[in-house]
């Protein structure tokens, strides 16, 4: 791949680990799109660089895990307003709940754990405050999403020119190439 995608590839995994580190950034707060159409923003939790994979946690009775389980693909996207960067990660998602990685994000606490005990599944009919009453502590509800990466797709908006290119994932590493903006 030439020098300069490369650099592009490593400035979007470099972005994406902001994402999960800092709360400020841009990278924090994904839109998460699924066969429905849907689409909702979540907060990326976990990133591994290679091959890229990236989580977020979720309650297992929203309608997005339902999404998932029929058709595993998905994409997240991301748009820095400040850069006028947009990054969309395709792949397929791994449900996982109640296993060794459920157990071990759930424990990790940079979460409210609250947010997954509630008595009545997300989405149900609530009073006005939303809080809904509490049933154990939530770990039966909790689950990760993890997202195995296949493409990259890039866009820089600019006044000196647009620029946009392609990763895909490949037995090693990602092959990249530039495309028309
Ligand atoms: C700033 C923000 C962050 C959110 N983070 C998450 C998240 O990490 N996980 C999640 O399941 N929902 C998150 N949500 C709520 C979702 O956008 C969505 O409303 C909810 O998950 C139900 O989606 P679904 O019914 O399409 O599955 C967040 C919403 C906002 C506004």
């Amino acid at each position: 791949m030439e020098q300069a995608l490369t650099a592009v590839l490593e400035q979007c995994l470099d972005d994406l680990e902001a994402g999960v580190l800092e709360r400020g950034s841009a990278y924090r707060w994904p839109a998460l799109a699924t066969a429905g159409p849907a689409a909702r923003v979540v907060v990326l939790r976990e990133l591994r660089r290679a091959p890229l994979r990236l989580s977020v946690y979720t309650d297992v009775r929203t309608a997005k895990v339902e999404q998932l389980r029929t058709d595993p693909r998905a994409e997240l996207l991301f748009f820095d307003r400040d850069s006028l960067r947009q990054l969309r990660v395709a792949g397929r998602v791994t449900v996982h709940h109640g296993d060794d990685v459920a157990r071990q994000a759930w424990g990790d606490r940079s979460h409210l754990q609250e947010d997954y005990a509630r008595l009545f599944p997300p989405g149900s009919p609530s009073d006005a405050d939303g809080a809904g009453a509490l049933s154990g502590d939530g770990f039966d509800n909790f689950a990760v999403l993890r997202l195995d990466a296949e493409s990259l797709d890039w866009l820089q908006l600019s006044r000196e020119g647009h620029r946009r290119a392609r990763f895909h994932a490949a037995e090693a590493g990602w092959d990249g190439s530039w495309v028309v903006p």
